[in-house]
């Protein structure tokens, strides 16, 4: 049985207090709450997507400042320059985008050469099939259930066949990765996810606009895992 994991996405909580957003979300194991397994952190660059948020100091910062890996999603362009600092600065997870390189197998060697878990990335308009040798070369896949770029969108079931394909070559022993899905992930939508093969799930407005974001987190793990 595959163990869901949660990954809140930052892009929803408060940039002013990004430290005690993060410890939020983290658990508390005096009470037995393990907490999110990984903190998703969205960086645009305001041109591979419409949108701008942060970068590699606001990452750098972070990293000092919880113990919860990084899930960093990089929708940018130039990931083969902008991807690997991420890496070297102590992020968990590096993913970056199909759509934005001719190169992703060059740009994910270089973020494993730095120590790093690295993830491919699909919006999702973007077929797997062309990526599907490219994947032996990734530890993550994140299938995109909303157009990259802003938070609060209604989730996409069409790209759940793209999740299962993978879960088929993973299950069979072809390729050895997580599948995680980003975007309009929440009380309603996940256990489709889960259903479809899902290792690991994003939730932006679903954790952080929650009451009780800790909550969130614990009640989206169990729905998945039901
Ligand atoms: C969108 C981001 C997502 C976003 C998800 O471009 O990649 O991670 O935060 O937000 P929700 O969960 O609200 O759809
Ligand atoms: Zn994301």
């Amino acid at each position: 049985v595959r163990q869901p994991m949660i990954a809140p996405s930052i892009l929803s909580a408060d940039f002013a207090r990004l430290a005690e957003e993060a410890a939020i979300v983290a658990g508390d194991p005096a009470v037995g709450d393990s907490g999110a397994e990984w903190l998703h952190v969205d960086v645009m660059d305001a041109h591979f997507v419409p949108n701008l948020t942060l970068g590699l100091p606001v990452v750098q910062s972070l990293l000092q400042a919880t113990d919860i890996p990084l899930d960093c999603h990089l929708m940018i362009e130039d990931p083969a320059r902008w991807a690997p600092p991420y890496a070297e600065a102590g992020a968990h997870n590096v993913t970056f985008h199909a759509e934005a390189t001719d190169d992703p197998v060059a740009v994910a060697r270089d973020i494993r050469a730095a120590g790093a878990v690295a993830g491919l990335a699909v919006k999702p308009g973007t077929p797997i099939d062309p990526y599907l040798e490219v994947l032996r070369d990734f530890d993550t896949l994140l299938v995109m259930s909303v157009e990259p770029g802003f938070g609060g969108q209604s989730f996409i079931p069409d790209v759940l066949d793209k999740a299962r394909a993978v879960r088929r070559l993973v299950d069979a022993g072809e390729l050895r990765l997580l599948v995680e899905i980003d975007g309009g992930i929440n009380a309603d939508t996940i256990e489709q996810a889960a259903e479809a093969g899902v290792d690991c799930f994003v939730a932006g407005s679903a954790v952080y606009g929650a009451h009780d974001p800790a909550a969130a987190v614990r009640n989206l793990r169990e729905q998945a895992a039901a």
